[in-house]
Order: C-alpha cells, then structure tokens, then sequence
C-alpha cells in the first residue's frame, strides 16, 4: 500500500504540497482540484519521479527516496501528455520497450504485445509511426505501454484529456475493469462515478476526502466560491 507521511514540497520557495498524509489502500481512487492545487506534483511522488522537500512517501513501507527503482517497477505512471511519453518509432516497439530486460522470452513479448493492442483499439497500427497517430490513439498508445508492463498501482494523470466521448469510454472502463488499484486525477467528474474514494485538493492541502457524490459536490461549491486565480499560492 502506498503511504504518505507528512509530504511538503516546493518549488523555488513556493509551497505546492502542505503536510500531506494518507494512506492510499482502496481499489480506485480519484484526486480532483483547481488547476494547480498540487495534484500532478502528488502523483508524480507516489512512484518517486519527485521525491518531497520533507515527509516520506513508503510502498509496502519501502522509501521513494531510496527504493525509486523498485517502486516506479511496481506503481506504473501514464501521463497527459502522452506524446511526450511516446518513446519508440512504431506503436507494436513502443509497447514493447518497456518489457524488454524484465526476463520474458521474445514469444512471450510479441503475444503481450499483440494482446495489450488488441485490447487497445490498436491492433491495426502494429507497424504504423507512433507519432502520426491521433492525439487519443496517442492516449490509448500510453495506456497500453503501461499497463503491458503490468504494474500493480496505476497512476494516471489526466489520461482522457483529449479524447472524445468515444474513447473517454472506453478508457473508462479499460480502468474500471483493471484488477490492480488506479490513482486517477481527472477533471471529468462523471468518471469517477463508482470510485471507492475521491481526495479533493485545494492549494496543497487535501481538503476533502470521501465518497466520489460528496467529493464531486464539495468542490464544485469550492470552485464556485473561489475566484479564479492563476494558480498563484503563496506560502
Ligand atoms: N517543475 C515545476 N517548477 C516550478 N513550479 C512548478 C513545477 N511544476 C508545477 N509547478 C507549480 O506547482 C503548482 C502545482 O502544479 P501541479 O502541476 O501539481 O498542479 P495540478 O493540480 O496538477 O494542476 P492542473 O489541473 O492544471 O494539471 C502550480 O502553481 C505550478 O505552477
Ligand atoms: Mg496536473
């Protein structure tokens, strides 16, 4: 189980994470705020890819800042930007890469792959340029990248970003049917209907924390009470 213990963290003296705790054991959990309330810098300390000015964030009681290796193996992060994820020339050898050196035979890589595409919407661009595919197919390319290493904690900031309703379905429920715990930040409400748990971050702090129903309405009167800033906090 990830655990955070008094994470606080910030960038050039500004306070972007306040003192943060919790413990992340439910199957599917959402994490909503305004733009830049601390979500993404959260997330990317779950699996070590920044480790907290102070606090410590522990896996099954292992550090991020001594285990990173072990822990980014195990808690597997898909990004917004799923262009900037893309790593290899052809879709089929960008899902592949990440299986390479993990001990499976060529067969095995090759029938993960095909699996992992198929499931995907991709079978049909194997051998296509990664880069030329759609901004969504890009999005379902990351997924698939990911999940084809089959980590046990998923992490996905903002995956639906920019799909159509189509493909907002259908990673839907490629996470809702995924046996291993998805940490998901989103800000397409409705997708986190069903979820066991919902954090709601406001300025660094987690300020709510419960039932999706609750969370949903507790920020939106948040956001309706608050102007709109630029994300500027200070501490
Ligand atoms: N690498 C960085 N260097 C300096 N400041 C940063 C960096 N990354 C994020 N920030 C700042 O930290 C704050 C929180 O950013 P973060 O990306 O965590 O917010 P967010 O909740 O994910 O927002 P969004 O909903 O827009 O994705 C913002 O004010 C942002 O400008
Ligand atoms: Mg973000």
């Amino acid at each position: 189980m990830l655990r955070l213990e008094n994470v606080t963290h910030a960038y050039d003296g500004r306070l972007v994470l306040r003192d943060i705790s919790l413990e992340l054991g439910e199957h599917r959990i959402g994490l909503i705020g305004a733009n830049g309330s601390g979500k993404s810098t959260l997330a990317r300390t779950l699996n070590g890819l920044i480790v907290p000015d102070s606090g410590r964030v522990l896996l099954d009681g292992l550090d991020t800042r001594t285990h990173a290796r072990e822990i980014r193996r195990r808690v597997g992060f898909v990004f917004s930007d799923a262009a900037a994820q893309i790593v290899m020339p052809t879709v089929a050898e960008d899902v592949e890469v990440g299986l390479r050196g993990r001990g499976p035979t060529r067969e095995e890589i090759d029938e993960r792959v095909r699996c992992v595409l198929e499931r995907h919407g991709l079978a049909g661009h194997r051998d296509h340029p990664a880069h030329l595919l759609s901004g969504g197919q890009k999005q379902m390319l990351a997924l698939a990248s990911v999940l084809v290493t089959e980590p046990e904690i998923l992490v996905c900031d903002e995956p639906t970003t920019l799909l159509d309703l189509r493909n907002i379905k259908v990673i839907e429920q490629t996470l809702r049917g995924l046996a291993q715990q998805v940490i998901l930040l989103t800000h397409h409400l409705d997708t986190l209907a069903g979820f066991d748990r919902v954090l709601v971050m406001d300025a660094g702090s987690i300020v709510f924390d419960g039932a999706p129903d609750a969370a949903v309405a507790y920020y939106t009167e948040l956001m309706a009470l608050s102007a709109p800033t630029e994300g500027e906090h200070q501490s």
